[in-house]
């Protein structure tokens, strides 16, 4: 999607989408528009303003009309003006085949937050569908404030870093391999001139990476792990960055009922994630040094799948006792942990679809964040709320550990019943060294069978954004 910034006089748009409060007050931009377009008298009366109602009607020459209600002027802030973006786009959809729309900026209000509701709104992945659905090629910004220019770019960046992730996700896991994930990431190196390492299974070996290879031992696709760096000239921090790599999840030789495995596509977002975090960097250019690691492997039964009472040496050298092959995200990231020890960062952050638990303890809108650095944790925190994603800590006690004693190794990979989002969080603690780590539960939000608000059913890039504003603040 292009975006371009016009006038009321200046264009030539077939569709506009027009926002109006609840006192129905009307702004210099639509005055100038009504002029070309009298439309303001067919409001009267049919229109209250109430947030999210919708009102489309044609003007003249095939040029429609999309009025969107704002609500209460007081009331309104960044999340509803994306969340009004978003149906309007999606009423403006119904009406335009694959054209220009032109968005009224309501005054006083943040331009990125518009451009990222039409960019959630507009996301179609429809490479299968042999007739796609109506998607917006241009979005024109209508208004008549100046300077736009850098907020556009910087959300049409994120829009699109979204859109990279969500891609990534949706693609199934026959065609989205460790091997093919590694193609991405030379892709993503060769575009920015990044540096990269991609490790194959003998040199895994080498490296002692045993928990990551075991979890991949019972697959045919062999695993990769892939290590990108963006390096800025003065960098003011240094992050790594780790999603979880699973780029199928049948629960191993502990098989997944066939209805808890039929999402288990997504269990890379961890890595699709991260990636889109690193392209919107790329192109953003902070003055930060950031490391993106992945532990790619698919989980699956056959005879060479790890088993149950297993006994593994991790590459920190802790050994850990198999209890459950579905529990085989946090194998995978102990090791990732363990190899972002090496890197010299002043903060280590993971993201991963890990725990069934957290969609217990938090539904399906709500991220589940912890680790062992309370202001790390606020300071993320503040930033997602302010990106308009929802995420709420967990707690992580040291006792906890008891829970994962194991008989005859260090520890087990899981535990008795309960807190297991905390749990799966108090193991991986285990594995890093940094004193600034965060993890990021994403099992819940990653993947949604419903539209909520802006968020369209499918694949959502949580937490791309809040991500990408976290790390480029500085
Ligand atoms: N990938 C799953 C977690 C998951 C569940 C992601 C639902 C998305 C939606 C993870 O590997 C897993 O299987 N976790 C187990 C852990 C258990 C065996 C301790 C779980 O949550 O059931
Ligand atoms: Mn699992
Ligand atoms: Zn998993």
């Amino acid at each position: 999607m292009e975006t371009t910034v016009k006038t009321p006089l200046e264009t030539k748009s077939n569709l506009f989408v027009l926002g109006f409060f609840e006192n129905n007050e009307t702004t210099e931009v639509q005055k100038e528009l009504n002029l070309k377009y009298p439309f303001l008298e067919k409001l009267n009366g049919n229109f209250e303003g109430k947030f999210n109602e919708t009102l489309a009607f044609p003007l003249e020459n095939g040029v429609m009309a999309v009025i969107i209600g704002l609500g209460k002027k007081e009331e309104f802030n960044s999340d509803k003006l994306r969340q009004s973006i978003a149906s309007g786009v999606n009423a403006a959809n119904k009406y335009i085949k694959n054209g220009t729309i032109s968005i009224e900026l309501p005054e006083n209000s943040c331009v990125k937050s518009v451009i990222l509701g039409a960019y959630m709104a507009n996301y179609r992945f429809d490479k299968y569908k042999t007739e796609k659905e109506n998607k917006i090629e241009t979005l024109e910004i209508l208004t008549k404030e100046t300077g736009l220019e850098e907020k556009i770019k910087e959300a049409s960046i994120i829009g699109n870093a979204m859109n990279y992730t969500k891609d990534m996700v949706f693609e199934s896991a026959e065609i989205m391999t460790p091997s093919k994930a590694a193609e991405i990431a030379y892709e993503l190196s060769k575009k920015y001139g990044l540096e990269i390492k991609v490790l194959d299974k003998e040199e895994l070996k080498k490296q002692n990476f045993n928990a990551f290879l075991a979890v991949g031992q019972g697959s045919v696709e062999p695993p990769k792990f892939i290590h990108l760096t963006y390096k800025s000239k003065n960098p003011k921090k240094k992050a790594a960055l780790i999603g979880k790599g699973i780029t199928f999840d049948s629960g191993g030789l502990d098989i997944k009922p066939a209805s808890s495995m039929l999402t288990m596509k997504t269990d890379m977002t961890g890595c699709a994630t991260v990636l889109g975090v690193l392209k919107a960097i790329c192109e953003l250019k902070p003055e930060i040094e950031l490391h993106v690691l992945s532990a790619l492997c698919e989980n699956m039964p056959s005879g060479s799948s790890y088993k149950v009472g297993d006994v593994i040496v991790s590459k920190s050298g802790k050994t850990i006792e198999v209890d459950n092959t579905d529990a085989e995200g946090r194998l995978t990231l102990a090791d990732a942990l363990t190899y972002a020890d090496e890197l010299n960062v002043d903060e280590v952050i993971d993201i991963a679809t890990l725990t069934g638990a957290v969609i217990t303890a938090l539904g399906s809108n709500i991220t589940g964040i912890m680790g062992n650095n309370q202001a790390q944790i606020d300071e993320f925190k503040e930033t997602a709320l302010k990106s308009g994603e929802l995420v709420w800590q967990l707690p992580i006690f040291d006792d906890m550990i008891d829970n994962l004693k194991s008989d005859i190794a260090d520890m087990k990979n899981t535990g008795s019943k309960g807190a297991g989002s905390s749990v799966a969080g108090r193991f991986l603690q285990n594995y890093t060294k940094s004193e600034k780590w965060l993890h990021i539960d994403i099992a819940g939000t990653a993947y949604t069978d419903k539209s909520y608000k802006e968020i369209q059913k499918g694949a959502t890039g949580v937490m791309v954004r809040s991500l990408i504003n976290y790390l480029n603040k500085n």
